[in-house]
């Protein structure tokens, strides 16, 4: 099955203002047919509004929706207003679109500094799931309500280490491989008006595996991902988004399928 992207979309995605969430907000924003609204969230409002330029600059009729929103403390009213008011603004009801299309790509690695017989507090893993995982499936949920009928293709991005344990990585790992199995039953759920996959980006050069090649205790990862930088060989975020459109639109994946960068 081939999907066709050019057609008049909802289109949301978390973690817009920087990153992949960036360039795949403008890359499939570019994609899209006239009348589509894309909506973008994070928690800056600089970053959202440069993504917002970038598409704009793309000259299309489209709307663009920002919402500045804190994903570690997010509730479910604030999604469901979220959806309400980017539909109301833009004059459209959901079962308008051709598609509505989720990205659920905000995320945040943890601590990488601690081993894992080193992560007791429990308020640490409450504010890293609920960035993580609660709010990811709480966003869902909403966006499932507001578009029933209506054809939905929903992408959750998911890491190698959401099937393979690296260590200093307990919050990311196993964050990613409750992420991916919501998402496998979400799949097994919803077979009607559903696609839905996992994409594992690979190893992008972007403010996370900064982070880790500074703050992680693993010295083989921290090694790796610098060699990786010195020899400019890290994969970028246009790379990376390249290759996750051409899988969309190849739709050469079974819904609910983990599909690396490198498969
Ligand atoms: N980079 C990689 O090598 C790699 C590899 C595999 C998977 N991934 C996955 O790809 C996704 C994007 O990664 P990335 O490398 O682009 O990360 P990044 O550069 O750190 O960007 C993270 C994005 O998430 C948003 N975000 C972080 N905390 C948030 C919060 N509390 N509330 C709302 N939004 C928040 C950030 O926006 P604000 O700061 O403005 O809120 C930003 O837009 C993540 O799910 C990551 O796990 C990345």
């Amino acid at each position: 099955m081939v999907l066709d992207l050019e057609q008049k979309t909802y289109f949301l995605i978390t973690g817009a203002s920087r990153g992949i969430g960036q360039t795949m907000a403008i890359q499939i924003a570019a994609k899209l047919k006239a009348g589509s609204v894309v909506v973008l969230l994070a928690r800056s409002v600089d970053g959202l509004n440069k993504t917002k330029l970038a598409i704009e600059a793309l000259k299309k009729d489209l709307k663009v929706c920002i919402f500045s929103i804190d994903l570690t403390k997010a509730k479910e009213s604030e999604f469901e207003e979220i959806l309400h008011h980017s539909l109301s603004d833009s004059d459209e009801e959901g079962k308008n679109f051709e598609r509505a299309f989720i990205i659920h790509n905000a995320g945040s690695v943890g601590d990488v500094s601690k081993r894992a017989v080193d992560v007791s507090d429990t308020s640490a893993w409450t504010e890293y799931y609920h960035l993580n995982l609660f709010s990811t499936v709480s966003l869902n949920c909403e966006f499932y309500r507001k578009f029933i009928g209506v054809p939905k293709l929903v992408v959750n991005l998911s890491s190698k280490c959401g099937i393979e344990p690296f260590a200093s990585m307990s919050f990311y790992c196993s964050g990613k491989a409750a992420r991916d199995m919501y998402f496998r039953v979400l799949a097994v759920e919803e077979t009607k008006d559903s696609i839905v996959l996992n994409y594992a980006p690979g190893a992008i050069d972007t403010d996370m595996t900064e982070l880790v090649q500074k703050e992680t205790i693993n010295e083989d990862l921290s090694a790796a991902f610098k060699q990786q930088r010195d020899t400019k060989t890290m994969l970028t975020t246009t790379e990376t988004t390249a290759k996750f459109i051409s899988i969309l639109e190849s739709g050469n994946f079974n819904s609910g399928d983990h599909v690396d960068y490198w498969d």
